[in-house]
């Protein structure tokens, strides 16, 4: 099976049968570096770092998604398709917009509503929905409950505008919609097509309904619970 792919140069057995995926390729160097031991760099094509290493005895790996659904499209697909990786397990942020929900919660994203155009290449006649693979959203949700964090569990909405031209984003609160990112209906999508897992966990790093403000140090401290969940379900 492949070496390299046309966006990642690694050999068969580089990566972990896990992967955790965040945006930013600094943030996965971060997660390398900070909860393995032994990490090793095992792409850097584009600087969408991924490493692997171990975390409690289990062999994980980390590698960056990129911002947008094109992105974590294609590093998900690679690494599903020709790496022989079976779960992705993306650590992000998005804007909440529930009301219930305030900067630093966690959103375990059970589906993902989109805008984008993502899934028109399955031809299927109606719409698909993406969502997680459920063991990993169950065993998230343990540990959540266990370690007493905030969170809610439900849709989301990735979209492939950030800057919103219409300001229809407050559109899919009537709907139930939690919070808004980039990256997890491509994510589940491909998790689909290939028979792979994978679940989207988000702190809201921002309110669309509630402006909040927040401290580097308090983010820091929500992304290293999103970590811990993270890792001990992968
Ligand atoms: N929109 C899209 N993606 C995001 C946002 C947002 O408001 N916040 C964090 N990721």
């Amino acid at each position: 099976m492949a070496a390299s792919t046309p966006h990642i140069s690694a050999e068969y057995g580089d990566f972990a049968p896990t992967v955790l995926m965040p945006g930013d390729p600094l943030r996965s160097k971060f997660i390398a570096e900070t909860f393995f031991d032994h990490p090793v760099l095992v792409n850097n094509v584009r600087g969408i770092q991924g490493y692997t290493g171990t975390y409690k005895g289990k062999r994980v790996s980390v590698m960056a998604s990129g911002m947008g659904l094109p992105s974590i499209g294609i590093y998900s697909y690679e690494l599903f398709a020709f790496y022989g990786v079976e779960a992705i397990i993306r650590v992000g942020s998005c804007g909440g917009l529930d009301k219930d929900l305030h900067v630093r919660d966690i959103i375990l994203a059970q589906a993902a509503c989109t805008d984008s155009n993502y899934a028109a290449q399955y031809r299927l006649p109606g719409l698909f929905s993406p969502i997680a693979d459920f063991d990993l959203l169950r065993r998230a949700a343990d540990e959540c409950d266990r370690r007493k964090i905030r969170y809610k569990v439900g849709n989301i909405l990735s979209t492939d505008n950030f800057y919103d031209d219409a300001k229809a984003r407050l559109d899919w609160v009537k709907m139930g919609v939690l919070g808004v990112e980039m990256e997890s209906a491509a994510l589940y999508c491909n998790a689909a097509r290939l028979g792979k897992k994978a679940l989207s966990i988000c702190t809201v790093s921002d309110s669309l309904v509630h402006p909040e403000d927040t401290t580097p140090e308090e983010r820091q401290s929500t992304f290293l619970d999103m970590m811990d969940i993270a890792l001990e379900i992968a």
